[in-house]
């Protein structure tokens, strides 16, 4: 048998892996950037260790030289979501996307695995660029809530340390959260909006905080230091009432405000 050399091997799996996290976590800085909930809510990820791929080669007769096609979780990214209705806007995010492309998918949602396990996968075609050229790999995506996941992270420890022969009565314990999350996952569901919008107002007050200190600033630069200083009060005065609709008109006579001394600059420049 030829040699493996893991370390070429697994080199641009760890690269799609990095490249994937970057992207998926991205798409929650877009989201904060235009004052939207984010269905995504964590990304995480990793290569599987040599050992793990050998092991599922073993248990699955997998061949060396068929280990790139059929071992298809050697890049792993797992995105987390705060409602299980997220889960379905990230899998039309994902297959929307020009660079990648679905494979195939398994739905532990429609179909709760026997342990109890629930999950959302997808495997996807990837290319990552390397310096021998691209390289078309593939990758597991695991979409899940946190409730999910708390459950998952939990089991598979316990999976771990029972190594495949887990006590029926900790099975049954497990089965028995497993129901309990899903209880948990609904109750959210039902709070969803609510939460949805205290969120979303949360969010536009720093991006509005963040726009109005920018103008601020600007302004102090252009502007006499007094008025800059009573324009920061106001701002001050205008943050404490904690009403949001406040701060935006604050926010909008500002732009004018700052609109004014831009064009005056101008004019005084000609
Ligand atoms: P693996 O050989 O375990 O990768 O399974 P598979 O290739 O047949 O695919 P499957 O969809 O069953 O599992 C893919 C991955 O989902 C696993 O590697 C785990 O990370 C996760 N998973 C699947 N079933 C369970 C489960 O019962 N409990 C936990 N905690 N995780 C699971
Ligand atoms: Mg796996």
């Amino acid at each position: 048998m030829e040699i493996q050399l893991w370390r070429s091997i697994l080199c641009p799996y760890e690269l799609a892996v990095k490249e994937l996290i970057v992207k998926f976590e991205h798409i929650i800085t877009e989201h904060k950037l235009n004052d939207l909930y984010s269905p995504i809510e964590q990304v995480s990820g990793r290569v599987k260790s040599v050992s793990s791929i050998l092991e599922k080669m073993q248990r699955k007769h997998i061949p060396m030289e068929r280990m790139e096609e059929e071992v298809e979780d050697i890049a792993g990214v797992r995105i987390i979501c705060q409602f299980e209705e997220d889960i379905e806007t990230v899998a039309s995010i994902i297959q929307n996307r020009s660079d990648m492309t679905i494979k195939s998918e398994k739905n532990y949602l429609k179909h709760i695995k026997q342990s109890g396990y629930r999950s959302y996968h997808l495997i996807i075609y990837y290319t990552v660029d390397t310096i021998d050229g691209p390289k078309k790999l593939q990758a597991e995506i695991q979409i899940r809530t946190m409730a999910m996941n708390f459950w998952a992270t939990i089991e598979h420890s316990l999976q771990y340390k029972y190594k495949g022969d887990m006590p029926v009565h900790v099975a049954e314990r497990l089965s028995k959260a497993a129901d309990a999350i899903i209880s948990l996952d609904k109750e959210m569901a039902s709070v969803r909006n609510e939460i949805m919008d205290a969120q979303n107002s949360s969010q536009m007050q720093s991006n509005l905080v963040r726009d109005i200190l920018l103008n601020i600033e600007n302004l102090y630069k252009l502007s006499n230091k007094r008025e800059v200083t009573k324009i920061q009060d106001e701002f001050l005065r205008v943050f404490k009432t904690k009403d949001l609709k406040q701060l935006e008109r604050f926010h909008r006579q500002l732009d004018i405000i700052a609109e004014g001394y831009r064009a005056q600059a101008v004019s005084n420049d000609l």
